[in-house]
């Protein structure tokens, strides 16, 4: 048997997410950590953050469906999800669990991007968004913005899926409250746009390594040496047709038998069937 590689540092900004979250700690209680299209979030505590929605008639419908999606969420525990504490109905407020420093805030920095980066993130995002299919939701907004990154005990990175506010039970609805780059091409937004999501941004992170004037050929070439299979099953996954692209559970088993076979994370268990 070939022997197992030193599990390499995931993120060479390791450093830079604990800066986060020493700076997070410094911030006086009830100071705004960020605000958004829905409302702003306030500091709680060193743990906990709260996001007090905004009134906006306009956007009626998708604030009380935040409220409604984080009130059925509150339940759940799951390592790649934002945790929800708390929903206030009354004040318009859903308390959560500190997550980390977005995605977007840590690319903006000078950090490393390997194969390591793209599997553990395939892997964390995949395990989310199974997880919001088994409780019956498409995320529909999966982007840097919502991404968060914190460091584990050992040292690793590990993403974390949050904001909840365009989750929707229909597969058949169409239209978005945030039309970004990262929505499919179909009209729809069914169980396999959160799968077009997420490869597009592992595709947008893979490409920052390429420069634009290098041809589609050297991209195709160095994209392939660098990420190995894990840039394949990222192709597959951004297929324009939701037929060709793979389901969730088969971009789970997609990326575990790549742990395996590119050594370089140790094989986690995926719950579930592998898919034929
Ligand atoms: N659970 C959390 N843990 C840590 N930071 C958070 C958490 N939730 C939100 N934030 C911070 O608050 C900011 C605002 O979040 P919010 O979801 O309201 O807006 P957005 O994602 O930037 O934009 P929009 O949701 O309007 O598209 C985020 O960018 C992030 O910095
Ligand atoms: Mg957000």
């Amino acid at each position: 048997m070939a022997s197992r590689r030193k599990q390499p540092e995931l993120l060479s900004a390791n450093a830079q997410i604990d800066s986060e979250y020493a700076k997070f700690c410094s911030l006086p209680i009830g100071s705004e950590i960020g605000s958004g299209g829905f409302g702003r979030v306030i500091k709680v505590d060193n743990n906990s953050v709260r996001k007090v929605l905004n009134t906006d008639p306009n956007l009626e419908y998708l604030l009380t469906n935040e409220l409604r999606v984080c009130s059925s969420l509150m339940a759940v525990e799951h390592k790649n999800l934002v945790k929800v504490t708390e929903v206030d109905q009354k004040e318009r407020t859903i308390t959560m669990k500190w997550a980390g420093a977005t995605l977007r805030h840590i690319l903006a920095e000078d950090i490393s991007i390997d194969k390591h980066l793209i599997s553990t993130l395939l892997f964390d995002l995949a395990s989310a968004v199974k997880k919001l299919n088994e409780l019956g939701y498409i995320h529909r907004d999966i982007a840097l913005r919502n991404i968060f990154v914190r460091n584990k005990s050992d040292g690793l990175a590990e993403f974390v899926l949050g904001d909840f506010g365009t989750c929707s039970n229909n597969p058949y609805k169409t239209g978005l409250a945030v039309v970004t780059s990262n929505n499919p091409p179909e009209h729809t937004f069914g169980w396999k746009s959160d799968v077009f999501s997420i490869g597009k941004v592992c595709w947008d992170i893979m490409i920052q390594i390429m420069k634009p004037w290098d041809s589609k050929e050297r991209v195709h070439e160095v994209m392939e040496t660098f990420f190995e299979n894990y840039y394949r099953l990222v192709l597959r996954m951004v297929d324009p047709s939701p037929l060709y692209r793979p389901d969730i559970d088969s971009v789970l088993w997609g990326v575990q038998e790549l742990f395996e076979t590119e050594e370089c994370k140790p094989a986690k268990r995926v719950r579930g069937k592998k898919p034929t």
